[in-house]
């Protein structure tokens, strides 16, 4: 049932090409994203005054990323808010919201009670689920499914990318409608989505490297996942995937907040994982990561094959992920971080897909 790997993670580290496939290629036609499933029309979108989303762990990472990625899409204001929190901030909501609920169990009791209270204020609910016929996507005016299979392993992969694939395809399928995108960009974005599989592929063919650069690193009491952006983002879920299964103690900092006082606790031998694959802050993250080289950290870099050159210059390792486009970039860049949680865990001979004290659905609050 583990398809030969010794754990489901690590079986379902390995699917994601096969289910980012599944999720986005029968969702585009003759170069057109068309998400049949969806009920939203180009009106509605118009009155639109912000994008609320609303997720738990993982898919608030995800959250995380797609408030940028649908921001520059679409020009409009996207929060986002955990589901935990949500009922408690008296949120801004309205019928001219849309609440953008993301959920790989569709079970989540947070996420759920968050989603009913947004329907009451009067939301519309669009919701990103794996579960078929959970309760979330039950309750939701709208669904769309990450054809990602069953997940086991507790900790996230295969559903947080094929969240991410499906985040961006709503944003290009609305930001189509609002006219907020050309078509020389829309056309590349859509040929680079085809392209992900494959690159997904190239990154998990070397995961050796990872798996090395873990070997160095696992016995680490202490460590740092910095960067600016979507690379901030993902950092979030590469952190989290860290702690969850390997019980080492790790935060993940935008990079500009390092000087604000996280960097008082860098000293020689604490490893940085410095995320720097969005190519338009390359030079700032790498000014971040002078800082931390400069107070005697190991530092370990994640960035595309177009900067891996030059930042080996600077940092103790590198991963270089393929180029896409920019907007696409987390989809890779997490596959690293989810390998190296994973080796350093195998290294340190924890129980990968049972981490202690976690439930895989969290329906209690
Ligand atoms: C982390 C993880 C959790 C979940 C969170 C939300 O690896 O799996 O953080 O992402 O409990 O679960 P869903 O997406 O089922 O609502």
């Amino acid at each position: 049932e583990k398809g030969g790997y010794e754990h489901f993670m690590a079986k379902e580290i390995m699917e994601q090409p096969k289910a980012f496939r599944e999720t986005v290629f029968p969702r585009i036609h003759e170069g057109r994203v068309a998400l049949d499933e969806l009920t939203v029309t180009r009106e509605y979108l118009e009155g639109l005054d912000k994008v609320c989303i609303i997720a738990c762990g993982s898919s608030y990472h995800v959250g995380m990323a797609a408030k940028y990625t649908l921001e520059r899409l679409l020009r409009k204001n996207v929060e986002v808010t955990l589901a935990s929190e949500f009922r408690y901030c008296d949120p801004i909501v309205t019928h001219r919201t849309l609440a953008l609920v993301i959920s790989q169990s569709g079970e989540t009791i947070d996420t759920l009670a968050a989603l009913r209270e947004a329907r009451r204020l009067g939301a519309r609910v669009l919701s990103i689920v794996n579960v078929v016929g959970s309760t979330i996507a039950r309750e939701s005016d709208d669904v769309l499914y990450t054809w990602a299979g069953p997940e086991i392993a507790v900790a996230t992969t295969k559903a947080y990318s094929t969240q991410l694939a499906l985040v961006y395809l709503i944003g290009l399928c609305f930001a189509d409608l609002l006219g907020t995108i050309g078509r020389a960009e829309y056309d590349e974005i859509v040929a680079e989505l085809l392209r992900i599989p494959a690159k997904l592929e190239s990154i998990l063919e070397h995961r050796e490297d990872v798996q090395y650069f873990a070997s160095i690193y696992f016995n680490h009491p202490s460590i740092f996942f910095i960067g600016r952006n979507i690379d901030y983002a993902v950092g979030m879920e590469g952190s989290l995937k860290l702690k969850e299964i390997s019980y080492i103690h790790s935060e993940a900092y935008a990079a500009g907040e390092l000087k604000h006082g996280t960097i008082s606790l860098i000293e020689p031998g604490t490893l940085v994982v410095a995320l720097a694959s969005y190519g338009k802050l390359y030079e700032k993250l790498m000014s971040n990561v002078v800082e931390v080289k400069s107070r005697g950290a190991d530092v370990l870099g994640l960035t595309t094959r177009t900067h891996a050159e030059a930042m080996a210059k600077t940092v103790d390792h590198v991963i270089a992920v393929p180029d896409t486009h920019p907007m696409l970039l987390p989809t890779l860049d997490v596959v690293p971080m989810q390998l190296f949680a994973y080796y350093v865990a195998l290294m340190r001979g924890c129980d990968i897909d049972k981490p202690r004290n976690l439930a895989k659905s969290v329906t209690v609050e």
